[in-house]
């Protein structure tokens, strides 16, 4: 995605072949800073700290993180340390762990002299595919957006979205967004509403800054607005991503994309989840039960952190003294209320049977 003219992915390495360059996402929207991970350590400190974040950006970092921690020591010992270390960082995501099984099983194949070489290739070979992946479920997701406009004369499709599912949490493009910026790029009239998405407020600081930069119209509303704005016939679908896809279709993503959902088919309002096959959990077979759910620090509810009029990011509390605060980082929706998949392979009912369709190798597995 273009930054003032410049084109950036979200995660490449430096020149010097000696680190990886993020985008350091916890000073975003008001400033636009690159940090650099040297160790493995870094690596995963960014994702734990949410420097990184997104499930398929996780993962990438990971496979990055792995890479660096074989410059240091190839052997067997710490590439399992390595791979151990960077899975205990995000809990929900299921990219780390596909992530990280595919570097273990690339690496544990050749020998340690050759797997620096081999995993800085593979973590790359990684970005580039999640890329193709993200540009194909754009693709599929804005003809969803056509046959909507068409029905629209002029008028704008409004598009609801949750948290940031866009290029920041993916290598480039995104995966809800992905279809929203193809369709706009096709001279399509699209218009976003943004979930601010507390405690984090990946919608307001994330999504409302790409979507800006892209040029693509928006409007930023409070987490409990949705369902209001679909009573009143002002979203003509929502799209949403996804940290965790089970193999029956339920869908973990986001704190309060369950209740977008639940408001959407109250309404009667398409429902969509865009992903690539990385963040399928196939050994899942009832999201609801089975995902595990990240809990975050209190803090993250009882403080929030803004620019005040001076320019200085302050950082304030917003809950009574001495409150409790509980902060659950994800929820699931089950697949009954989800309209459909968008994936690279094309779209499908959010099912066992829907998924086996586009990924037909997998049901002998
Ligand atoms: O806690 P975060 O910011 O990592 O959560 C991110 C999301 O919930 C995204 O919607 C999800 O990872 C899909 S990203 C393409």
């Amino acid at each position: 995605m273009r930054i003032e003219g410049r084109h950036y992915r979200s995660i490449w390495p430096s020149e010097d072949g000696r680190g990886v360059l993020v985008i350091d996402q916890t000073k975003l929207p008001f400033a636009f800073a690159l940090k650099r991970l040297e160790t493995m350590t870094e690596a995963a400190e960014a994702i734990r700290s949410m420097v990184v974040r997104g499930a398929p950006l996780i993962g990438a970092t990971a496979a990055y993180g792995v890479a660096l921690a074989m410059r240091v020591d190839p052997s067997d010992d710490h590439l399992a340390h390595a791979i151990a270390t960077l899975g205990a960082t995000r809990p929900t995501a299921v990219n780390l762990h596909w992530a990280l099984q595919r570097m273990g099983r690339v690496l544990r194949a050749v020998s340690s002299s050759e797997r620096e070489e081999r995993a800085f290739a593979e973590a790359a070979f990684i970005c580039d595919e999640d890329v193709d992946c993200c540009r194909a479920i754009g693709e599929h997701g804005a003809r969803i957006i056509a046959q909507i406009a068409a029905r629209k004369d002029a008028r704008p499709v409004n598009i609801l979205t949750h948290c940031n599912a866009g290029w920041l949490a993916t290598v480039d493009w995104g995966t809800a967004l992905a279809p929203i910026y193809r369709a706009h790029d096709q001279g399509i009239n699209v218009h976003v509403w943004v979930d601010e998405t507390r405690p984090r407020s990946q919608g307001a600081a994330l999504t409302a800054f790409e979507l800006g930069a892209h040029g693509v119209p928006h409007t930023v509303i409070v987490d409990n607005a949705g369902g209001h704005l679909m009573q009143e016939g002002e979203v003509d679908l929502c799209i949403v991503g996804s940290d965790r896809t089970a193999a029956n279709g339920d869908v973990a993503n986001k704190i309060g994309t369950y209740l977008k959902a639940l408001a959407a088919h109250d309404n009667g309002v398409p429902f969509y989840v865009a992903l690539p096959f990385s963040t399928i959990d196939w050994s899942i077979a009832d999201g609801v039960r089975d995902i595990p759910i990240e809990e975050r620090a209190a803090r993250e509810v009882t403080h929030m952190t803004g620019r005040a009029e001076d320019g200085a990011l302050h950082t304030i509390e917003v809950v009574a003294p001495g409150s409790l605060a509980a902060n659950p980082a994800f929820d699931v929706t089950p697949a009954r209320l989800i309209t459909g998949l968008i994936t690279e392979r094309g779209v499908a009912p959010a099912s066992r049977e829907g998924l086996l369709s586009l990924y037909p190798e997998r049901a002998a597995a």
